[in-house]
């Protein structure tokens, strides 16, 4: 944790109240309701998610809310039967939502679709009938590897209307991750497109695939969605018996398929993020704690009215699309817009005209995209008509004070509540956030816990700290369930600090005097670039697979847009210390083919040492202090001193 970042949140004094028109309007907006209702959610959990539970539907009614017998393997609402699917669409329906828009979808060329609740029903039946046709039922994992079109959306329901597990994807992924991804989880079913549309470029999806699957025996079928359901289709090739067009089967099924009554404790999704150590971890999110939490956040943190048109621009291969684009918005049958491109094509405006074309009320993002928009310039946002816009969120990094008050007044105009919520794949929810009509908010802060959580700042000790390691002290609903086939790994993580009682979350962070959050970044070997996680030895292991490489050490360093960009120093074989640029560009390329274009690099330093400690261990610190031109801290402990001074000559140069 940077002690930089602390000082500069520290020094932020500003103080946003919510307008009283909002609060008079909002689903919280009285201090004291807010108040009465958290410290009720802390007393009484049971009480307070049992009630809560009750909004959704269940086909049989929990025995208990919270079984804690098996800490830290919590469950929640057991006894319960009740399927996500139907709580996202079928209800609605039910409800008398039939005919309003679920999904408004916008392809980046400007193509659109727009399904009601009525429609979507009618696809994702489709969708897991097609699925059980492949052979797909209860507990089957099913991997997803779709670009941002309604059929991801449709998908992810179609899996948890027949109980089957999903395991998205995200497109940006290479066919190796997609390899390491569909063996770890035994994937029967890759489902994937025939394209898709990003900065004016056609992403072979399939292609990508089928190099990824070549090794991978629990491959039964693939399933290829056409991007154009109605139009022209990208070139793919197709193995006979393996794979099947998505619009071929869809034709010839029946269009009712029943929800599968699941019990609450059924696996839901896996979704894979990286950690500090080895390959990225198989994150067990279940059906009811998951839907319980996904649904209530959603409704209060985004305050959704009736006449709300709701926009989160992750994407579904990201937990924050699984909750806050797919789960939690659907329960909540709000309209979702959904779009399939990049935020600068064909102009920088293109976040901003989507807004104003569809009266967007509710916006999410994050910090990264906030800042690229503030590069590009005021003139992109002020040639729209913004006034739709009622709330605005932000999500995955820490966000500048600077980023905010743009965000506030060039995009909302001054008169939107911010959001700033703190949380992660495994928390399945958010955690930290401000109720927009009651907290007011400051610049930088993700402000207070969430209903139901007990959050602390806590040293190494357990005491209680202004600041250190955000901890936290209870369970809640959608809390992850484990890592796939692997509950050692699960335990050593996030519950080998303070003797196993409280959940380890890997941030630093500290509290001031209000009781406000101030998320700093993580304290371990995870780097966040442009909000997507990274482990630093992911990368490691990349770079040795090199036989020219002997070694190599990456850190996460600041970067004015990404928020951390990932520097990697490299130590070469032999003597030849200086590389040559075709070597970078060869590193590179492994990257891209054993993660992604993402996970590049800024800058590869080579190096003929590493900073080390007498007992070999490579001292990052330092590394991290040479990367961000700190005065170096104690380095007496190295094994060979001048190696700092010879690095950072390299660093600087
Ligand atoms: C890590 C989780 C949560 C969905 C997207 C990322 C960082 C997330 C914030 C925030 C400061 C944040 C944390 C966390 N993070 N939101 N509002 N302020 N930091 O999910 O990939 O699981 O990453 O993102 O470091 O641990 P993820």
């Amino acid at each position: 944790m940077s002690v930089e970042n602390i000082e500069s949140v520290m020094q932020e004094t500003r103080k946003f109240a919510p307008s009283s028109e909002f609060a008079s309007k909002a689903r919280i907006g009285r201090w004291e309701d807010y108040e009465t209702m958290y410290r009720r959610s802390i007393d009484d959990p049971g009480a307070f998610w049992g009630e809560i539970a009750q909004e959704l539907h269940w086909f049989q009614p929990w025995k208990q809310v919270l079984d804690e017998s098996e800490k830290p393997f919590f469950k929640w609402f057991t006894g319960g039967k009740i399927n996500a699917c139907y709580n996202c669409v079928d209800r609605h329906v039910a409800n008398g939502k039939a005919d309003q828009e679920a999904i408004i979808w916008e392809g980046e060329p400007g193509d659109t679709r727009t399904l009601t609740y009525a429609q979507l029903l009618d696809e994702v039946q489709r969708f897991a009938n097609v699925l059980k046709q492949l052979g797909i039922g209860k507990g089957d994992t099913v991997a997803i590897y779709l670009p941002m079109i309604p059929e991801l959306a449709i998908a992810v329901l179609a899996c948890a209307r027949i109980g089957a597990v999903h395991s998205v994807i995200f497109a940006g992924f290479s066919a190796e991750s997609i390899k390491d991804r569909v063996q770890d989880g035994q994937s029967k079913l890759v489902i994937t497109g025939d394209g898709a549309w990003r900065r004016g470029n056609v992403l072979k999806l399939k292609d990508v695939v089928d190099q990824g699957i070549k090794d991978c025996a629990s491959v039964e079928n693939v399933l290829n969605v056409a991007r154009n359901p109605d139009g022209e289709r990208f070139e793919c090739a197709m193995q006979d018996g393996r794979d099947h067009w998505y619009h071929e089967l869809a034709s010839q099924v029946s269009a009712e398929c029943p929800c599968e009554e699941l019990d609450s404790e059924d696996l839901l999704f896996l979704l894979y993020t990286s950690g500090s150590t080895g390959k990225p971890k198989g994150i067990m999110h279940t059906v009811g704690g998951y839907s319980v939490y996904t649904y209530l956040t959603t409704r209060y943190v985004f305050d959704l009215q009736e006449d709300d048109v709701y926009w989160c621009t992750a994407d579904v291969g990201w937990i924050t699309g699984h909750s806050y684009l797919v789960y939690g918005p659907l329960q909540n049958g709000t309209r979702v817009v959904m779009y399939e491109g990049a935020p600068n094509h064909p102009q920088p405006d293109r976040f901003w005209e989507i807004v104003e074309k569809h009266k967007v009320s509710v916006f999410y993002t994050a910090p990264t995209a906030i800042r690229a928009f503030m590069k590009w310039g005021d003139e992109w946002v002020e040639k729209h008509d913004l006034s739709s816009l009622r709330l605005l969120g932000t999500v995955g990094e820490p966000i500048n004070p600077e980023a905010w008050m743009w965000y506030h007044e060039k995009v909302g105009g001054g008169r939107c509540p911010i959001v700033d919520t703190w949380w992660q794949t495994e928390t399945g929810g958010i955690l930290l956030s401000p109720l927009p009509g009651v907290t007011p908010t400051k610049p930088g802060s993700a402000t207070r816990p969430f209903f139901g959580v007990d959050a602390a700042i806590l040293d190494a000790e357990g005491n209680e700290q202004k600041a250190g390691l955000l901890a936290i002290r209870k369970p809640w609903p959608s809390i992850l369930r484990g890592i796939w086939g692997d509950p050692e790994r699960f335990k050593n993580t996030y519950w080998n600090h303070w003797n196993g009682q409280y959940y380890f979350p890997g941030d630093g962070a500290r509290v001031d005097d209000d009781g406000y959050f101030w998320i700093v970044g993580r304290v371990d070997d995870v780097v966040n670039v442009s909000g997507h996680r990274i482990g630093t030895a992911e990368l490691e292991s990349v770079f040795v697979e090199h036989p020219n490489v002997a070694e190599s050490a990456v850190i996460g360093v600041p970067h004015d847009i990404k928020g951390q960009g990932l520097v990697a120093f490299v130590l070469l074989r032999g003597t030849d210390a200086e590389g040559s640029d075709a070597l970078r560009q060869e590193l590179n390329k492994m990257v891209e083919e054993k993660i992604g274009k993402f996970a590049r690099p800024e800058k590869i330093i080579f190096s003929a040492d590493l900073p080390k400690t007498r007992s070999g261990k490579i001292m990052r610190r330092l590394l991290r202090d040479i990367a961000t031109g700190q005065a170096l801290g104690n380095v007496t402990t190295l094994a060979d001193p001048s190696v700092v001074d010879k690095l950072k000559a390299q660093y600087s140069s």
